[in-house]
């Protein structure tokens, strides 16, 4: 498309005839990104900047039938690609004309456009599928949540699909504009903006969109019977909550915890600057998992994190990672600590506010309640492995780590850095080493060895490494 715009009629379908399809030089995208954790995430060959979703789910049977339109631009001369979807696929368009696809593997998708895409071409892929998005056993094992009135979508580091063909890794980010048909008296949440909603034939259609960079892992879709409180902030951001009508005992925790997120964001910008997305919220599923997530805008809480009364603690952890982990996300998954240890960080700063307890108090908890032969202090927060990606020691060892920063490097610098950051990889992607080397910069002073220390080495770190005498 890109070479008809530029280059003369009659020279570009010389062009065009000169280079069929199957061209030598045109090659198939690569099945993985490149993660060194996980191999098959992503795909490469392209790079997408928009999905659409139209979806259709029945909680009753199960069954989520959808239109996917993808835009993308190709970073190579493709002569085929992949996506990743678990779903059974009718029907695949390239540029509105039919593509050949074929399965290769549980959620690889291959899709053979009749001609090839030039390196640097914008293209739409169309993909029609359906299926029982609960039933699918993706990676091994893991599948979407059904509830007793819908289901969940939402899990890390993978989730997309369970219910949309795309490039599944959080080095492709994207806008989305995901609009979910529900039956009557259902309702289906999902990230960003609640453009509009209307009702026909028994089914009610929720439009929303996400209007900054999104990783995949980040979209999130709910199903369910909720009660939804809305508002705006200061600033003019939308604000939307939604509560599982049936939360039973964890209901007024629940609600006592994910009320507060706007007074939480205002104070999170205090540290980390200016909220990065354009709305707010949370949601509460009935779901049986004990896990909660940071989807972009609208984080998911399971009940369980509200079972001992309200746990303003786990809103900050998700609203830091707003700024840490969606905002500036992570370029593989072994820099989880960019996200994770900076999250638990921002639940430590919580607690100095409140008085219950300080950030170097907590620090130097965590260093006593694990002995030196603890397995904990194997783990190591700079590369965990993929096994260890979530373990205790990445947000807990992470957060030790990022005391010793502020130790190291004394208060005035240490919320230059932390403020800075966000703002320095904005809506981007970065890696453990560039958070070293830009504490480095703002700071003037060496810290690689005080990072690999705490980040890098499988023993645990000498008592000074975290007093304020350290360095
Ligand atoms: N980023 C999430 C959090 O820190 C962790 C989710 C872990 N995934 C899971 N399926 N348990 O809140
Ligand atoms: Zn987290």
């Amino acid at each position: 498309m890109y070479r008809r715009l530029i280059v003369p009629g009659a020279i570009a379908a010389s062009l065009l005839l000169a280079i069929p399809a199957s061209a030598a030089d045109f090659e198939p995208g690569a099945s993985g990104i490149g993660d060194p954790y996980y191999p098959t995430y992503g795909n490469g060959g392209y790079d997408v900047s928009h999905y659409d979703l139209r979806l259709k789910y029945q909680p009753k049977t199960d069954l989520l039938e959808g239109t996917a339109t993808i835009i993308a631009t190709s970073t190579q001369d493709l002569s085929r690609f992949d996506l990743d979807l678990g779903l059974a696929v009718s029907e695949v368009r390239v540029n509105g004309k039919k593509a050949r696809f074929a399965r290769s593997g549980e959620q690889e998708l291959e899709v053979t456009p009749v001609s090839g895409l030039p390196k640097g071409s914008s293209f739409s892929v169309v993909v029609k599928y359906a299926g029982k998005p609960s039933e699918l056993k993706l990676w091994g094992f893991t599948s979407p949540q059904r509830t007793p009135d819908g289901a969940v979508f939402a899990n890390e580091p993978e989730s997309a699909a369970w219910w949309f063909p795309s490039n599944d890794h959080p080095l492709d980010k994207a806008t989305y504009d995901i609009s979910v048909a529900v039956p009557d008296g259902t309702q289906a949440i999902s990230n960003g903006t609640l453009q509009s909603q209307s009702s026909k034939l028994g089914w009610t259609r929720f439009n929303w969109r996400s209007s900054h960079p999104q990783a995949t892992y980040l979209a999130t879709l709910a199903v369910g019977k909720f009660d939804i409180t809305t508002d705006k902030t200061a600033d003019g951001l939308p604000v939307l909550n939604a509560y599982s009508k049936d939360l039973g005992a964890n209901e007024g925790a629940a609600k006592a915890s994910v009320e507060r997120t706007v007074e939480v964001a205002e104070w999170l910008e205090s540290i980390y600057g200016k909220y990065p997305f354009e709305a707010l919220g949370g949601y509460v599923p009935n779901v049986p998992s004990g896990f909660a997530l940071e989807t972009q805008t609208r984080p998911f809480y399971s009940p369980k994190q509200f079972a001992n009364g309200a746990n303003v603690s786990v809103v900050v952890h998700e609203l830091a990672h707003q700024w840490y982990g969606d905002s500036v996300s992570v370029k593989n998954w072994k820099d989880i600590w960019i996200n994770e240890g900076f999250a638990r960080y921002s639940q430590w700063l919580w607690s100095e506010k409140e008085g219950e307890g300080t950030a170097q108090e907590l620090a130097d908890y965590v260093y006593a309640q694990h002995p030196a032969d603890d397995a904990f202090w194997t783990v190591k927060p700079g590369d965990p492995g993929a096994e260890n990606q979530f373990a205790g020691a990445v947000y807990d060892r992470g957060a030790l780590a990022i005391q010793a920063l502020r130790n190291e490097v004394g208060e005035k610098k240490f919320f230059a850095i932390l403020k800075g950051w966000p703002q320095q990889h904005a809506y981007g992607n970065a890696e453990v080493s560039d958070f070293v080397a830009y504490a480095e910069k703002v700071s003037g002073k060496k810290l690689a060895p005080l990072f690999d220390t705490w980040l890098y080495q499988p023993v645990k770190p000498g008592a000074p490494a975290l007093s304020a005498a350290a360095g």
